[in-house]
């Protein structure tokens, strides 16, 4: 087993109306008896909390998923692309463009739980702490009544395949539809994992837009969201994830970085296994041996790319396992296993190109829900670095949803815009990505961006050098959270 740092990586090698103060909502779907004890207590707590107008519990069915994508479509949330299949697009208010990691607390009785206690003044770089008291006062300012007049969605989802050992149960309370249709990409929801789930434990997620009906300012672009009252707060000694005003991505889809990552790396913690950061691809080489690797990059820096890689040496070929997120679990012959919790990509979409990623855009053809890119007059999506020529008298339309040409300053997709699609759709997908023991990973590769300083490629000598070379990497800032894209100039490009 060896390390191996990429820095700075080179991608261009190939990167309802309201209704009165009724107590109890309508139920559109679902029996609310059938939930487990515990679920139907978390949902009717937080009803009451919440005071919806309905309540529709997921079943995961594809009819289910037309009548959330036509509901979206009907409130100008999405709408069609018709260049492709079952295709949509999302235009967010510019104010709900990113992970919002200032307003991303954890919640904890001590804050050296959380970080390191920062020195006097000062603020921890490496996350936040909120105390219980402060958080229940957050909690009892925005949630009561947040989803007047709204439906309340019960997700039922599985973090891993459905009934593996190293999947996970979630259920996320949500007042977004966006959020449904994405879940239902990004995770197996429905159905089949209530049963899965019986009685036993599952991490409970409540998340809001925080507009309630009627409305008290009209919305931007009929993107429901209150970014002056956004908080993420998670409760790890609970299991619990709370978020509030945002609709965007990891602070609204709650089984990604949330579970996936914060609350899983503390579940983690106490049942032996790891929760990284980290895609999974599996190599194969020209005499046919196969090795999976796992690979460490912080957002918007190449995850993707790597994980989807078409090698330019003959007779070597790569297939993806996942490209975010890694479990990972010692099994009983000692040997490291992975699984990709996730069941979709959700991944920046500029940069992304025939030459530098062409199974992400064969993915991206059908059953994709893009969110911030730009709009072609044909009804096709257009991002920096997609280097397609137009069609003759095509135009393009910015994610701002004005018309735009390439003299323009602004880019005509946001930065980190993005592509949610199913996994299951890419046509090097390995044949294992779905294992419920997980494939054996015999390397690790930590990476960053780093525009000068260190060399491209070094290997760790041992395990324990690998350990500190890991723990010592850095990155710039990227666009993925809400610091400024930093490195991508205005054709988007990672530079
Ligand atoms: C509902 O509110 C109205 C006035 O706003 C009040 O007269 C009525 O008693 C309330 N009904 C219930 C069931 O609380
Ligand atoms: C919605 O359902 C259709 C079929 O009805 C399915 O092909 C598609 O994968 C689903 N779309 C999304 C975005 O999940
Ligand atoms: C609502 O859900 C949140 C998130 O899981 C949980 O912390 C909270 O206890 C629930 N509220 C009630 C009143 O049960």
């Amino acid at each position: 087993l060896y390390f191996i740092s990429v820095v700075f990586l080179p991608l261009s090698l190939c990167p309802l109306s309201p209704r009165s103060n009724q107590s109890s909502p309508r139920v559109l779907q679902g029996d609310i008896s059938a939930l487990s004890p515990a679920v139907r207590e978390f949902v009717e707590a937080n009803v009451t909390l919440c005071q919806p107008d309905s309540i529709h519990i997921c079943d995961g069915t594809d009819e289910e998923n037309r009548t959330i994508l036509a509901q979206l479509e009907e409130q100008g949330m999405i709408k069609k692309l018709p260049k492709y299949e079952n295709c949509w697009l999302a235009r967010t208010d510019p104010r709900d463009v990113a992970r919002v990691e200032s307003k991303t607390v954890i919640v904890t009785q001590e804050q050296r739980d959380t970080v390191p206690t920062p020195l006097e003044g000062g603020v921890s770089q490496l996350g936040r702490w909120m105390s219980q008291e402060e958080f229940d006062k957050a909690v009892a300012q925005r949630f009561p009544g947040c989803m007047k007049g709204r439906t309340m969605y019960v997700i039922p989802f599985s973090m891993g395949p459905v009934g593996s050992p190293l999947s996970k149960i979630g259920i996320e309370l949500t007042d977004s539809p966006y959020v449904v249709a994405s879940m239902r990409v990004m995770t197996r929801m429905g159905k089949a994992v209530l049963s899965a789930l019986g009685t036993g434990e599952f991490v409970s997620c409540l998340h809001s837009v925080g507009c309630p009906l009627p409305l008290k300012k009209p919305l931007v672009n009929n993107w429901p969201c209150n970014p002056e009252q956004t908080l993420i707060a998670h409760i790890p000694n609970r299991r619990q994830i709370v978020s509030f005003g945002s609709g965007y991505g990891g602070n609204s889809l709650l089984g990604k970085k949330c579970f996936a990552l914060r609350i899983a790396s503390r579940i983690a913690k106490e049942e032996g296994w790891l929760a990284e950061h980290m895609l999974i691809l599996g190599v194969t080489n020209p005499a046919g041996e196969k090795k999976y690797m796992a690979a460490a990059f912080p957002s918007a820096c190449g995850k993707t790319n790597l994980a989807m890689l078409c090698p330019t040496l003959p007779g070597w070929k790569v297939e993806c396992v996942g490209d975010d997120i890694a479990w990972m679990k010692f099994d009983n012959q000692g040997n490291l296993r992975a699984i990709n919790p996730e069941n979709g990509f959700f991944g920046v979409a500029p940069g992304t190109s025939a030459k530098t990623n062409p199974n992400a855009m064969a993915t991206i053809i059908k059953n994709t829900v893009f969110t911030n890119v730009a709009e072609t007059s044909d009804g096709g999506v257009y991002w920096e670095g997609m280097d397609q020529a137009l069609p003759e008298g095509v135009t393009i339309t910015s994610w701002k949803n004005k018309p735009w040409s390439s003299e323009d300053d602004e880019p005509c997709a946001h930065p980190n815009s993005r592509f949610c699609t199913p996994a299951g759709q890419c046509p090097i997908i390995d044949p294992l990505w779905e294992s419920p023991e997980g494939v054996p990973i015999e390397a690790i590769i930590f990476g960053g961006r780093r525009p000068e300083g260190v060399p491209l490629v070094y290997e760790a000598f041992s395990w324990q050098h690998g350990v500190f070379v890991g723990a010592a990497m850095r990155s710039e800032a990227t666009a993925a959270a809400e610091h400024k894209g930093l490195f991508f100039n205005t054709v988007g490009r990672q530079t």
